[in-house]
């Protein structure tokens, strides 16, 4: 164990965000907001597990062996995350890191791109530091294969020259957590997969628990809010806790613009309105994925590719950001064939599914 604590938390680019659209759609709010005092998205994460509100299962668990490695002196078993974005996987793993009195490096899948990167990584890696990889699912082949005696076995086999020139080098490394985090775990390769010996799944939160977020995020904002005005972008954050923080602070905005500043339910259902975000969460991109899914593919069977050409989108943003939502509230389905709208779906976009030949489904 580190004789002192480190809390010093190397990130990389913004991983606040997950599409190239909120990416830019951010970028653009936080130059809006950069000649004002409020704190940025970062202000807003918590920075202990007594702070991160929901996935108490997960919470619990994790606690424990963080709390039972810490007791050992020793480091943390290799974790994996896996949910949508913005449910706290970041998040998360930062919390593990300080709780354990470590460093965290943050690095990404994409940024990996050569093997020559993950080894100078993984050899800058002291004693007990956790390195998060985010978008674990994106690590080339080649790179991931170091992964695994680097995970299993604390060591590294590289080889250096060609020909008769080349030799094994067979570095040793210091014990270090992995922690990776992916919106696709189907995506892992198998022999990846199993050398995690934790793996979580978060879900989307309740309402209650995000109705929390809006409240704990709008006290450190210094923003007023009443429990109706909560409870009304709560309900229309589709259980997550990152869109939650962006339409609080549109909410804020709209508030300080249109009101007095304060937030109740009036003001939050008009601001949001405004911004395009329905009762239920959904926003303009997931109501024209449903839309050309309905009216364009009568409901479907549609393929994932199809349906991004037709909305011209990235097939990655559909499926990563907009299907599983729609999922969960049973308003789409993903059948061998391709993807159908429900009856439910298709009622929300004003369609009759009863209507519809062959491609409706009645239930
Ligand atoms: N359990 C939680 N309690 C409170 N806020 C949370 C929680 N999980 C996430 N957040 C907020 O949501 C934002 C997105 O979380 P993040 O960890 O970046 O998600 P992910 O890595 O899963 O995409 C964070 O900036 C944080 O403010
Ligand atoms: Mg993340």
């Amino acid at each position: 164990m580190p004789e002192s604590a480190r809390e010093r938390v190397v990130t990389g680019p913004d991983d606040s965000v997950s599409s190239p659209e909120q990416r830019a759609a951010e970028m653009l709010r936080d130059r809006a907001g950069r000649n004002s005092n409020s704190p940025g998205m970062n202000d807003l994460r918590p920075r202990r597990f007594a702070d991160y509100i929901g996935q108490r299962n997960v919470v619990n668990s994790i606690q424990i062996a963080v709390e039972a490695a810490k007791h050992r002196g020793d480091t943390l078993d290799h974790a994996l995350f896996h949910g949508p974005p913005g449910l706290g996987k970041t998040t998360i793993s930062q919390i593990i890191a300080r709780e354990m009195d470590t460093t965290l490096v943050h690095t990404s899948g994409p940024a990996l791109e050569r093997p020559a990167d993950v080894v100078g990584i993984l050899s800058n890696q002291k004693q007990g530091d956790v390195l998060f990889i985010d978008e674990i699912h994106r690590l080339s082949h080649a790179v991931e294969e170091y992964l695994y005696s680097a995970m299993e076995d604390f060591r590294v086999d590289f080889i250096t020259g060609t020909g008769a020139f080349a030799k094994t080098i067979n570095l040793p490394l210091q014990k270090f957590t992995l922690i990776g985090s992916t919106t696709r775990a189907g995506m892992l390769s198998p022999p990846l997969r199993e050398r995690f010996a934790l793996t979580y799944h978060l879900d989307y939160y309740s309402d209650d628990e995000i109705t929390q977020v809006v409240k704990r995020s709008a006290m450190i904002l210094s923003v007023p809010i009443d429990n109706a005005g909560a409870e009304v972008i709560a309900t229309r954050s589709r259980g997550t806790p990152r869109i939650a923080n962006n339409l609080l602070r549109r909410v804020r905005d709209f508030a300080q613009v249109r009101g007095d500043g304060t937030i109740d339910a009036e003001i939050a259902a008009e601001a949001l309105r405004v911004e395009g975000v329905d009762e239920l969460g959904l926003d303009r991109l997931d109501r024209l994925y449903l839309e050309t899914l309905v009216r364009q593919y009568s409901g479907g069977p549609a393929g994932i590719n199809a349906l991004a050409a037709s909305a011209n989108e990235e097939v990655q943003t559909l499926e990563d950001v907009v299907e599983p939502f729609l999922l969960k509230i049973g308003f789409i389905l993903r059948t061998p064939q391709g993807r159908r709208a429900t009856a439910a779906g298709m009622g929300h976009v004003g369609e009759d599914g009863t209507r519809r030949g062959q491609g409706a489904l009645l239930w």
